[in-house]
């Protein structure tokens, strides 16, 4: 039984990888996780899961040289499968093969989580929008962000993609945040599944390359994660269903 989740948003710098992590590791208490660096242009998981010496990577596996297993990494009770970050396996990459390989870790995982790129600027960039059942949509309390959340959600639902929850992070104003947050959630198909702020936790877990649940699981952004992951109702999905939409999912000629 497998749900696939795309952590997505519109911008940049939203918070998408530091949400996968965190979230990843949250739901992990619960389920079994696989996290897989979908951003293969721009891939950053691997400098937040301590997997920046690793040789084989979702590169080599889109490019035909490694088997989807090589690149698993058991790290902080997930599945991890990191991307590399060379100009060169980007290119030597075929991101439709993207859909094999969730298609085969659903297999053998409860939940995955697919860190995505700033959506909607290219074909390959919303291919984990179009692959996954639901979004996790990471927005800053922002006009801008928010526009852009409703844009992204606006082209997954075009791919049968629905929003499983909305989740505000580098929040500074709590008071402020109270009355966005209803507000916001009326454009949005899912609820917010919480709210993370502006922290200095968040900020030392990415210099020590490790993700915020293991760097300060006190901290008020790691209880934020956990209310998130706990919001979240994960859906059983059959495998063989699943597998299915995966493999035929069709990749867009334009955006
Ligand atoms: N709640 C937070 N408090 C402080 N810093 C944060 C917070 N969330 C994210 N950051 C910082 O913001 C930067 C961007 O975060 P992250 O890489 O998770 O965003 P992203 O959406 O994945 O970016 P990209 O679109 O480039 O992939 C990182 O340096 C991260 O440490
Ligand atoms: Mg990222």
């Amino acid at each position: 039984m497998v749900e696939a989740f795309a952590v997505a948003s519109g911008k940049g710098g939203t918070g998408k990888t530091t949400t996968t992590m965190a979230l990843g590791m949250a739901l992990a208490e619960e389920h079994d996780v696989t996290v897989i660096d979908a951003d293969t242009g721009m891939a950053n998981v691997l400098f937040h899961a301590g997997l920046a010496d690793v040789e084989t990577t979702l590169h080599e596996v889109l490019a035909g040289s490694a088997s989807v297993e090589e690149a698993v990494y058991n790290r902080f009770g997930m599945q991890v499968v990191p991307c590399g970050t060379s100009l060169s396996g980007f290119r030597e990459a075929r991101p439709d093969r993207l859909r094999d390989v969730v298609a085969t870790l659903a297999e053998g995982t409860d939940i995955i989580l697919l860190d995505s790129p700033a959506t909607l600027g290219s074909r390959s960039a919303v291919l984990p929008i179009i692959l996954a059942d639901r979004l996790i949509v990471v927005l800053q309390p922002t006009i801008p962000s928010l526009s852009d959340g409703i844009k992204v959600q606006e082209y997954a639902t075009t791919y049968g993609t629905g929003v499983a929850g909305i989740l505000f992070n580098r929040v500074t104003d709590d008071e402020a945040i109270e009355d966005i947050a209803p507000k916001a959630e009326q454009y949005f198909e899912g609820e917010t599944l919480s709210t993370v702020s502006e922290s200095d936790a968040v900020r030392g877990a990415r210099r020590a390359g490790v993700p915020l649940l293991s760097y300060a699981p006190e901290s008020s952004a790691a209880a934020a994660y956990r209310k998130a992951a706990s919001a979240l109702t994960v859906r059983s999905r059959d495998v063989d269903t699943v597998a299915d939409r995966f493999s035929s999912a069709v990749i867009p000629d334009e955006i």
